[in-house]
C-alpha cells in the first residue's frame, strides 16, 4: 500500500536524475492515475488547506486542497514546481512582470490526474470555481517555506513580500464560507 514515505522516497529519487523537474513529473504523473491510493496514503480531504508532507532545503512535497470558490493572489516561487492534480479542477492565470507592474499571460485549467510544471520565474494566481476540493500533491525544488519571495494584491496587483499567513486567512475564509454553504444546503 502507498504510503507518504514512498512518494517522498520517490521523488527524492528522481531529484538525482538529470532533469529532476521532469523526473518528478513522471513521478507524480503515475501516482496521480490512482487518487484512491492517494487519498488513503496522504488522508480524505476535509477541509481547504496545505498539508506538508516532506520539506527540507532542496524538496518540498505538499498536500494542497483548494475549498470551492477559493481563489489565491499572483505569486511566484523562484523554484521550480511540480502540481498533480487527484480531485477537482484548479485553475491557473499566469503573468508576466512588466515595468509597469503585471501582465496577464494566459492561463490553464489543470484536472484530476493532470500535471502541471512551473518553471523557476512562473508568477500565477490559483483559483477553484468548481463546487467540489481541488486535490492536489505539489512538489517544488527548493524549501517552499523559506526565503524572499513575492506575492500582489489582488485588484491593483502590488508587489509586496510574500506573506503565508495571509494565504492561510484566505483558505479559512474559503472555508468558512463553504462550511455555511454546505449547512445552509442541508436545510
Ligand atoms: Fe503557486
Amino acid at each position: 500500500m502507498l504510503a507518504v514515505e514512498d512518494i517522498v522516497e520517490r521523488c527524492r529519487g528522481a531529484l538525482g536524475e538529470h532533469t529532476p523537474v521532469l523526473a518528478v513529473r513522471d513521478v507524480l504523473t503515475e501516482l496521480v492515475a490512482d487518487p484512491a491510493s492517494l487519498d488513503r496514503a496522504v488522508g480524505a480531504v476535509e477541509l481547504g488547506g496545505i498539508t506538508a508532507l516532506h520539506n527540507d532545503a532542496d524538496l518540498t512535497i505538499l498536500r494542497v486542497a483548494w475549498t470551492p470558490g477559493m481563489v489565491l493572489n499572483p505569486h511566484e516561487h523562484r523554484m521550480w514546481a511540480v502540481i498533480a492534480m487527484y480531485g477537482g479542477q484548479e485553475d491557473n492565470a499566469f503573468f508576466r512582470r512588466t515595468p509597469g507592474g503585471l501582465e496577464p499571460a494566459g492561463g490553464r485549467e489543470v484536472g484530476a490526474r493532470e500535471v502541471l510544471v512551473l518553471g523557476d520565474d512562473v508568477i500565477h494566481s490559483v483559483a477553484n470555481s468548481r463546487p467540489e476540493f481541488a486535490v492536489a500533491l505539489h512538489v517544488y525544488g527548493g524549501d517552499f517555506f523559506t526565503g524572499a519571495r513575492s506575492e500582489w494584491t489582488f485588484d491593483t496587483h502590488d508587489e509586496r513580500p510574500r506573506d503565508l499567513a495571509n494565504t492561510q486567512r484566505l483558505f479559512e475564509a474559503a472555508n468558512a464560507r463553504w462550511r455555511a454553504t454546505a449547512s445552509s444546503a442541508r436545510r
